[in-house]
């Protein structure tokens, strides 16, 4: 595990304030007949003109700066000029950026005007599950107790957690060690020190935990074909606790 500098953090504060920024715009601009292709378009000019580059694309061969998961798309949504956003969306945008060497990485799940009650609960909770993360992202602890705490959370509202994708290290490299699973049990996985840099990304499903990839070869959706919502923090381990560099206010 790459534990980071100051000056390192310093650094991880400008990339993550960066992402905060253009993922705020980009989910404004979420309304009912827009494409998920126009909300890529605009991520990424409006990531260049901040002097950032954006961090997906081309890693690992994906096409786009946004990844955009409508409704049961669990993740790893590919924005395309044919999806128009209509009322009623739940719209999962996962977005990274790279400034001055280092990355961030964050990820909102925002509605298109109603939502049906199913969606807004899920919304809700998928937001508390990433908080009780966070909460538990603290300096002597192991990385477990993040997964046991988003996976509490979750549960107790009657939703599930995906196993099969995972938060992660990051720093000057979009994934770094250890993994961070959004499920298992406190006091187990890696030991968490002051200058660890973790992002946490609980997806929860409205039914079932089980995800299939589509035929794209990304597009991760639900098995039961029921909603979907994915938060994402960048998040540094510090002696008093976490500091949120992905955070809105910054
Ligand atoms: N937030 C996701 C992750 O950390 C997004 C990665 S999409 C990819 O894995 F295209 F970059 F792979
Ligand atoms: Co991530």
């Amino acid at each position: 595990m790459q534990l980071k500098s100051a000056d390192d953090l310093a650094r991880m504060r400008d990339a993550g304030r960066i992402v905060r920024t253009v993922l705020d715009e980009v989910a404004a601009a979420a309304v009912a007949g827009v494409s998920t292709a126009e909300l890529d378009r605009l991520a990424e000019a409006r990531t260049r003109a901040l002097g950032a580059v954006p961090a997906f694309k081309g890693y690992l061969g994906y096409p786009a700066s946004v990844c955009i998961s409508v409704n049961d798309e669990v993740v790893h949504g590919i924005p395309s000029e044919s999806r128009i956003l209509r009322d009623g969306d739940l719209v999962g945008l996962d977005f990274g950026a790279i400034l001055g060497g280092f990355h961030g990485d964050a990820a909102e799940t925002v509605l298109v005007g109603q939502g049906s009650p199913e969606a807004e609960r899920l919304l809700a909770a998928t937001r508390e599950a990433l908080d009780a993360g966070v909460a538990a992202a603290l300096p002597g602890g192991r990385v477990g107790d993040i997964g046991a705490a988003v996976q509490r959370s979750a549960e107790a509202r009657g939703f599930s957690v995906v196993r099969e994708f995972v938060g992660h290290g990051i720093g000057r490299k979009l994934h770094e060690p250890p993994q961070v699973p959004n499920f298992g049990e406190p006091g187990t996985g890696a030991w968490m020190r002051p200058g660890l840099v973790l992002a946490i990304e609980p997806m929860v499903n409205a039914g079932l935990p089980g995800v299939r990839t589509l035929g794209d070869g990304w597009t991760a959706v639900t098995e039961d074909g029921r909603l979907s919502a994915h938060f994402e923090h960048t998040v540094a381990i510090t002696e008093t606790g976490p500091e949120i560099l992905t955070r809105s206010g910054i």
